[in-house]
């Protein structure tokens, strides 16, 4: 569009020029001065005329054009108003080739988006839809500009709650109920622990010993964990599947469980580790933040550690040039850490080409958003109701393209609703 109103610029004025013209051309800071502006300054000096004068006078010489709505001279400027329908179609015209938006500045690179990341057992609500859908969206843009783009899910498959997770199923549980209800059966379970914990502060310890089981390779311990994960993962990717994307791993922070002891060791080694009240850390006072945590006191590895491991496990095994993370803002300050750290490693690459992307706290009716209290609202349902009421809105405007039933499709799919 901007290129097609250079070329009218050009067409009627002597003096400048096209390569000119499009660098002169600017996008006014609101819309109600217009789509595009030219400034006529610089032919002034060319024209020997005032610029507002020279402003008329191309307003004059374009005189009516098809896909402009108007054409304004306001002073030195001339503002274009582009034909919303023209604008419009152009651009899904444009969108629709293959090409759109496409570039090759990524060639050679790769990038690592680590996003969605559902903790297992939990519910994949509204929270996690914006990490899921920005960090899909930087994937897709990523793509176009020839980034070679890993998609990571890294879930929270690991830590103290599938220890309460294991005491709750046995002492409550069925095999029956958690294979009936999947998700909503194991939430149930981890509220009930938690009610049940208050009363009998021994279930903790409980819990924490089968933690540690799950820790030391305990088989029974691995298979309810494992068993758990596996049902959590076919909910997720009802959810994924919905929103037509997928990852290229799922590298949840069980994975990196036989990696942490290389990082207490790197970090030792650089003389950083720190014992405090029994845990060990990296202080980071001289950066204005809390130390980084990177055992706790019975030796165990954190949210942190796992981190850690895994930004040396990617960067060895993708080579990435920038390492992207989607979370939700209350993460800030771990990254801060987690990022702090490697680069107090020696790995000076870590400034640049580690990124926090965080994102706005999701509410709803102004209170946090938790699946204890039951205050949620789940993801497929949201997606669900989005699409019925797409179609409800397609179907009343343009009965014909919302037609019905009748395709071979397994799964949900626009023509049949929902299956
Ligand atoms: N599981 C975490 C959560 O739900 C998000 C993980 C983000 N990625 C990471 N590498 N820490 O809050």
């Amino acid at each position: 569009m901007k290129e097609k109103i250079a070329q009218l610029i050009s067409n009627n004025v002597e003096g400048i020029e096209m390569s000119d013209i499009m660098a002169s051309i600017e996008i006014p800071p609101r819309p109600d001065m217009g789509d595009f502006a030219f400034p006529c300054f610089r032919l002034a000096k060319v024209l020997r005329k005032a610029p507002n004068m020279i402003a008329a006078d191309i307003k004059e010489a374009i005189g009516d054009v098809d896909f402009i709505e108007k054409i304004d001279v306001a002073g030195a400027y001339l503002n274009f108003y582009i034909k919303k329908d023209v604008f419009v179609k152009t651009m899904i015209e444009a969108a629709n080739t293959d090409d759109f938006g496409k570039s090759d500045i990524g060639e050679g690179q790769t990038i690592c988006i680590d996003y969605s990341s559902p903790n297992v057992a939990k519910n994949f609500h509204v929270g996690h839809l914006r990490t899921t859908i920005i960090g899909n969206s930087l994937y897709k843009i990523h793509s176009k500009l020839g980034y070679n783009v890993v998609r990571i899910n890294h879930l929270g498959d690991w830590g103290t709650q599938f220890g309460k997770l294991i005491v709750a199923y046995k002492a409550w549980g069925s095999k029956e109920a958690v294979e009936k209800d999947g998700i909503s059966e194991l939430m149930k379970l981890y509220v009930k622990f938690h009610e049940e914990a208050d009363k009998n502060p021994e279930l903790v310890d409980e819990a924490r010993a089968w933690f540690n089981k799950m820790e030391n390779g305990d088989e029974e311990a691995l298979s309810i964990w494992q068993w758990f994960k596996d049902i959590s993962l076919v909910e997720y990717k009802r959810t994924y599947n919905l929103l037509g994307m997928d990852f290229d791993y799922y590298l949840g922070e069980s994975f990196y469980r036989d990696k942490c002891q290389a990082v207490v060791d790197k970090v030792k080694a650089a003389g950083l580790l720190k014992e405090s009240e029994g845990a060990m850390i990296v202080d980071l006072s001289d950066y204005d933040m809390a130390p980084c945590i990177i055992t706790k006191k019975d030796g165990s590895s954190i949210y942190a550690t796992r981190d850690l491991a895994a930004i040396f496990y990617r960067k060895d095994t993708y080579h990435f040039s920038k390492c992207l993370y989607v979370t939700g803002q209350e993460q800030k300050l771990h990254f801060a850490q987690v990022f702090k750290v490697v680069e107090l490693l020696g790995n000076e690459w870590a400034k640049d080409q580690l990124v926090h992307i965080p994102y706005g706290l999701v509410s709803l009716e102004g209170a946090k958003l938790s699946t204890r209290s039951g205050n949620i609202i789940y993801a497929e349902d949201i997606l669900k109701d989005a699409i019925a009421k797409s179609l409800e809105i397609i179907t009343e405007k343009s009965p014909k393209s919302s037609k019905q039933g009748g395709c071979s499709q397994e799964s949900w799919c626009w023509c049949c609703s929902f299956q």
